[in-house]
């Protein structure tokens, strides 16, 4: 039986030696690698400053730092998403505002930015799910409005386009404020774990230096390099927050082959498109006009009445690994408590997505064969309504 896992990352020789490289100069931690690594995303992206750090968990916590959030401050964002995006609002002492996401897409839905806005609110964090870009032209223009801060929450979105003022961008260059990246396996480019926050503000890309490493007056390859002695000194709170120079040497090989994994997951993803076409009731993730997404993942609607999970088991029997679509940080028990939280309007096409979503395995190393053999098996594990059995005996 064939086994096709629902992701895997694009790794070979060329980050063996670049790790090999790093560990024989002898210069493990943050330093020189990092800056390249840090140098060649921003290029990439289009963006003036890009600071790399140890995940996209802690680039968010930075952001929301650098825009002056917090305890007691509102941040609005999506409950639809990965529980990380709002436990960096909270480790900030501030309440993630959930708004629901549009009905054919799983992005927040911008039409209801407006009515989250209070007094209290500091920040908004938008999320591009699975790679697909948010509408990010109407976040910016509401938020402008009311001059809130945003910050895009690309950690799955690294090589996505958006077409902005009738050019396609990389997203990142950022169009809000602030843009976070993650490196984790399950996103299309990897540096094991990894992050990188992106903006054109100079101040907001100092602070993120400094509190990345504890917010020590000096690091460490300046002191390294000094031939006077040097004392630091930590003029406010930092943290530990640094990228290795390991992880960036891997990043900067997998950079090189991004536009190259691009590419073929759109294949891929246009692939599965066609033939799910052919499915009653299934529906494939929509893409706007606007939007060139990396496919970081290829999530389906299942047609009404059926189990999600079933069909996931049924999948994986047949050796085919698959998620649910994402998860509602509103409805786990860390965000039990009501202080945890606050809902503006309801968040019912958010439940819906979950419940009715099923990840798809999309990765680089895919045949178009196994394209075929997962929409077959996918297709056999619907169940076929029973008004049709009893048409067609
Ligand atoms: C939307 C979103 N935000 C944030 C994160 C956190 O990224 P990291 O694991 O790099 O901290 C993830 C990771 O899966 C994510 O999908």
């Amino acid at each position: 039986m064939s086994q096709i896992p629902v992701a895997k990352p694009v790794l070979d020789e060329r980050e063996v030696e670049a790790v090999r490289r790093v560990i024989l100069s002898g210069w493990v931690t943050q330093g020189p690698e990092v800056a390249a690594f840090e140098q060649e995303f921003a290029d990439f992206v289009g963006a003036a400053h890009a600071c790399a750090v140890s995940n996209c968990t802690t680039a968010l916590h930075l952001a929301l730092l650098a825009v002056g959030v917090k305890a007691g401050d509102e941040v609005i964002t999506v409950s639809h998403s990965f529980i990380a995006t709002a436990n960096a609002i909270r480790y900030c002492g501030a309440v993630p505002v959930f708004v629901d996401i549009e009905a054919d897409g799983f992005n927040i839905d911008p039409e209801l930015i407006e009515a989250a806005i209070t007094s209290r609110t500091k920040a908004i964090i938008c999320v591009h799910q699975l790679g697909m870009p948010c509408d990010l032209r109407r976040v910016v223009d509401v938020a402008a409005v009311h001059g809130i801060p945003v910050i895009e929450d690309a950690a799955c979105a690294t090589g996505s386009e958006i077409l902005w003022k009738g050019r396609w961008e990389k997203i990142g260059k950022p169009h809000g404020d602030i843009a976070c990246f993650s490196f984790h396996p399950r996103k299309v480019v990897t540096t094991g774990d990894g992050g990188m926050l992106t903006t054109s503000n100079p101040e907001y890309d100092r602070k993120f230096r400094l509190w990345r490493q504890h917010s020590m007056s000096v690091n460490d390859t300046v002191r390294h390099g000094s031939k006077r002695v040097i004392y630091e000194s930590y003029p406010e709170l930092g943290f530990n927050y640094r990228m290795t120079d390991m992880q960036a040497a891997v990043g900067r090989e997998q950079l090189k082959r991004l536009p190259e994994i691009v590419a073929r997951r759109r294949d891929l993803a246009e692939r599965y498109t066609r033939q799910i076409a052919d499915i009653d009731g299934l529906r494939p993730p929509a893409e706007p006009a606007w939007a060139r997404s990396n496919w970081q993942s290829y999530c389906v609607t299942l047609p009404d009445g059926q189990d999600q999970q079933d069909i996931m088991q049924m999948l994986l029997d047949c050796g085919i690994s698959t998620r649910r679509g994402i998860m509602n940080s509103h409805l786990e028990a860390a965000y039990g408590e009501p202080n945890t939280h606050r809902i503006s309007g309801d968040l019912n096409n958010s439940v819906t997505a979950q419940n009715t979503t099923v990840i798809l395995p999309l990765f680089v190393q895919m045949s178009d064969a196994d394209v075929n053999e997962v929409v077959a098996a996918l297709a056999s594990s619907l169940t076929v309504p029973e008004a049709i059995i009893a048409k067609t005996g």
